[in-house]
């Protein structure tokens, strides 16, 4: 009975029993009595099928506790000492199955879904055994095996002999589609760097590198054919006047791709199209609409010079481009992208135009359709199928496609419907080049990639997800900042996708985690926002703030000027405040960012403003009272103080329910043209006595031009000398109309961002 009752409670609690911390968690591990010594007599020993996988690991270990260990095979192996044992099949490659007569499709269908890797790590005294029903099996059971080591393994200064408690751990995935996007266009990552992240995405049971190797602002695939790609394509000016860019050379991609595929890492390649082109044309300029010369752009956003789609030249160049491309990979599908292309040029080209005449085709969407299709069906002759953006749907796409679905989880459901594979990265949990605000751990490990209202006819088209590291804000010294520790949140939602997962469970085990970060030079980021202000009015009118901090015994350090001094985390502002805060965590690190909040106390303070908008849900600046709260947006319009509405005047009244007197009044906005945010061309200020009949009290003219580049928060205030008498104060600030033709997205509907609207 005693003995029934002890199973019972490790089946259900898992790993928490155990003292390894494995992520992502197994699908089962159970402690079992004894331990297995590992000493120097140890014989490592590996099955033909899996030894190149063994000799990572014995190279690993070498390194680990400076041994001199060394593969023996099987096949001659004497059974005289205690072993770590590595065996599995050969894995039948989807290649040779279909070379095979008689193999039903449907079989191979299936094997293409499913995800394979499955192993059993098994010890005893005598010794441990790591069987895979394939290499790939073997090679998760390693990364598992590597995970039971101390963490002075990942320093080299392990010593033996060392005991390991026993396990038998059963094990295998439940996705088949485990990714990361690198960017590597925004900002270059050297070889080694890319490397080492596949390293990072083995250790945590990833499978896919998403190589996103053309941009706007950098090509970075040499290609025989075009020179100029690489010479002119693979360079930009950026703003400070100075050259930035690189590229990967046909030798460093081969070799990039063999290191990925010895760790069962599949890369996909980005090639872009028909937007985010702008690399390329600066290159070859025949490849745009308007054959003008433009440079390689240095700007963050979305373009309109796009490849132009009434020229045949365009598709021979990137039918010439793509063989090459398909040379260097030997992965089943080819990234094209599709994202973000505007139509603004194509509906101004007489060839696209003609394009569309002869092709019958409705619309320049239908001519996206086109040329998507265009490129699959020369892709298909290569034996390669395509995966693009949500976007391709638009208009219909080629039945062998894939989709990526990024604008939310919708394009996915609508892919899977029609019976396409599926790659979810919504920019909801999957965006980590967005701040730890938007998307923390925990939200990242909450994140279903199937999603609920999904019918489960269709679920098995759903492959798996990506976690897309964008790098405009991220040169690659940020990158394991923003990628640890969400990407390995991710990784066991792919892998172990354990519907009662719990967060907290899964912190317990980042903690081992993080020493090894440590050991492994990962500089890691915060888990989660560790500082946020609650913020209320009192009844004085008044602002208290309390910091709420995540673990509750992080360390504050209030900043004054040059100097600082610790901060208990409460306070009462009586008149305009701004307070900045240095977050540390209990282990010393400090939160890359301080944390300032801007305070202003007036009149207006905690009244609802009647507004003539529903905000968008993205950008509600906190809701009801977010324009009236006291707390201003900072200079990150994602902050969630800001409340934005695309498309038209935006209006707030404010009833005082008496007659006050006012001398200064006015708003903040937010101007960042290249994210369609306009600052308003106007802010108009009217006061009344009883709501109904209104008089002018200031009309603030924009400072700034709309073309302004930058990130930049506008303050609109005026100030006068004698009072002013009004129960009702309305604020009307004048859209700019939709984006202007100068913009890269002409015509489309602008932004307004505003928080606070103040009067004192
Ligand atoms: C994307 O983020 N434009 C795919
Ligand atoms: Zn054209």
């Amino acid at each position: 009975m005693r003995t029934l009752i002890f199973i019972v409670l490790i089946v259900a609690t898992g790993a928490a029993f155990g003292q390894y911390s494995i992520i992502p968690q197994p699908v089962s591990m159970h402690v079992k009595p004894g331990v297995f010594t590992l000493d120097e007599n140890v014989e490592i020993v590996s099955k033909e099928a899996c030894v190149k996988e063994a000799r990572m690991f014995v190279a690993w270990l070498n390194s680990a506790t400076g041994g001199r260990f060394e593969v023996v095979p099987a096949e001659t192996w004497q059974y005289s000492k205690p072993f770590i044992l590595f065996a599995s099949e050969d894995a039948k490659s989807i290649g040779e199955l279909k070379a095979t007569p008689g193999v039903n499709p449907r079989y191979l269908e299936m094997m293409e879904k499913t995800p394979g890797g499955a192993y059993t790590l098994s010890m005893d005294e005598r010794g441990m055994t790591v069987t895979g029903t394939d290499p790939k099996g073997v090679f998760y059971g390693i990364q598992t095996l590597m995970q039971m080591f101390p963490v002075n393994a990942y320093s080299g200064e392990m010593r033996l002999p060392y005991q390991f408690t026993n396990v038998i751990i059963k094990d295998q995935p439940k996705f088949a589609h485990r990714g990361l996007l690198l960017d590597c266009c925004r900002h270059f990552m050297t070889v080694d760097f890319i490397k080492r992240y596949i390293d990072h995405l083995a250790y945590y049971k990833m499978n896919v590198l998403h190589w996103h190797l053309t941009e706007d602002q950098g090509w970075r695939i040499e290609i025989e054919k075009y020179p100029r790609l690489t010479e002119v394509g693979a360079w930009r000016i950026n703003a400070d006047g100075k050259k930035y860019g690189g590229y990967y050379t046909k030798a460093q991609i081969r070799d990039i791709v063999q290191y990925a595929n010895a760790r069962h890492i599949t890369i996909i390649p980005e090639i872009e199209m028909p937007g985010h082109s702008v690399a390329a044309i600066a290159a070859y300029h025949h490849l745009g609409c308007t054959k003008e010369h433009i440079p390689v752009e240095h700007e963050w956003g979305v373009f309109k010079d796009i490849y132009c789609a009434g020229n045949d030249s365009t598709f021979q160049f990137l039918e010439d481009v793509l063989t090459e491309v398909c040379e260097l990979f030997p992965g089943p599908y080819i990234h094209i992208g599709g994202d973000e292309a505007p139509k603004y040029r194509w509906e101004h080209c007489d060839k696209c135009q003609a394009r569309i005449a002869a092709e019958g085709l409705k619309n320049e969407a239908q001519l996206q359709t086109y040329f998507i299709e265009r490129i699959a069906k020369f892709l298909e002759t290569k034996g390669k199928r395509i995966i693009g953006w949500d976007e391709i749907l638009e208009g219909g796409i080629p039945a062998s496609a894939a989709v990526q679905s990024w604008r939310g989880v919708e394009g996915g459901i609508e892919a899977a419907k029609h019976g396409h594979n599926v790659v979810m990265s919504p920019t909801s949990h999957c965006y980590f080049d967005y701040g730890l605000e938007s998307i923390d751990t925990e939200k990242v490990y909450s994140f279903d990639p199937i999603p609920a209202d999904l019918e489960a006819a269709y679920r098995s088209y759903i492959l798996g997800a990506e976690c897309n590291m964008w790098t405009e804000r991220a040169p690659q010294e940020e990158v394991d900042d923003r990628l640890f520790p969400r990407m390995p949140a991710l990784a066991e939602v792919l892998w172990s996708y354990n519907p009662s997962r719990q967060y907290i469970e899964f912190e317990r085990r980042l903690g081992a985690h993080y020493k090894i970060w440590d050991r492994m030079n990962i500089r890691y980021g915060f888990a989660t926002v560790p500082l946020k202000f609650s913020t209320s009015i009192t009844q004085d009118k008044k602002i208290a703030v309390e910091a709420v901090k995540t673990p509750a015994d992080l360390k504050l350090v209030l900043v004054e000027g040059k100097s600082s001094k610790s901060w208990e985390g409460k306070l009462v502002a009586a008149e305009n405040t701004t307070l900045e805060v240095k977050a540390i965590s209990p282990s010393g690190k400090e939160f890359k960012k301080s944390f300032v909040l801007k305070l202003a106390v007036h009149q207006a303070l905690g009244i609802r403003a009647q507004m003539n908008y529903e905000p968008s849900k993205y950008y509600t600046g906190g809701g009801e009272g977010a324009l009236t709260d006291g707390v201003m947006g900072s200079n990150n319009f994602r902050d969630g103080h800001w409340q934005a509405k695309t498309g038209q005047d935006l209006q707030a009244t404010i009833d005082f329910g008496k007659e006050i007197t006012f001398t200064k009044a006015g708003s903040n906005f937010f101007h960042y043209a290249n994210a369609w945010i306009f600052r308003p061309e106007e802010l108009i200020i009217e006061y009344s006595s009883d709501g109904k009949v209104w008089k002018e009290w200031a009309t603030i003219p924009a400072p700034i031009e709309p073309s302004q580049s930058g990130e930049l928060p506008l303050e609109y205030f005026t100030t006068k000398s004698a009072p002013t008498t009004a129960r009702y104060i309305r604020f009307t600030a004048l859209t700019i109309g939709p984006c202007p033709t100068w913009h890269d997205a002409v015509g489309e509907p602008s932004w307004i961002f505003w928080d606070e609207v103040v009067v004192e």
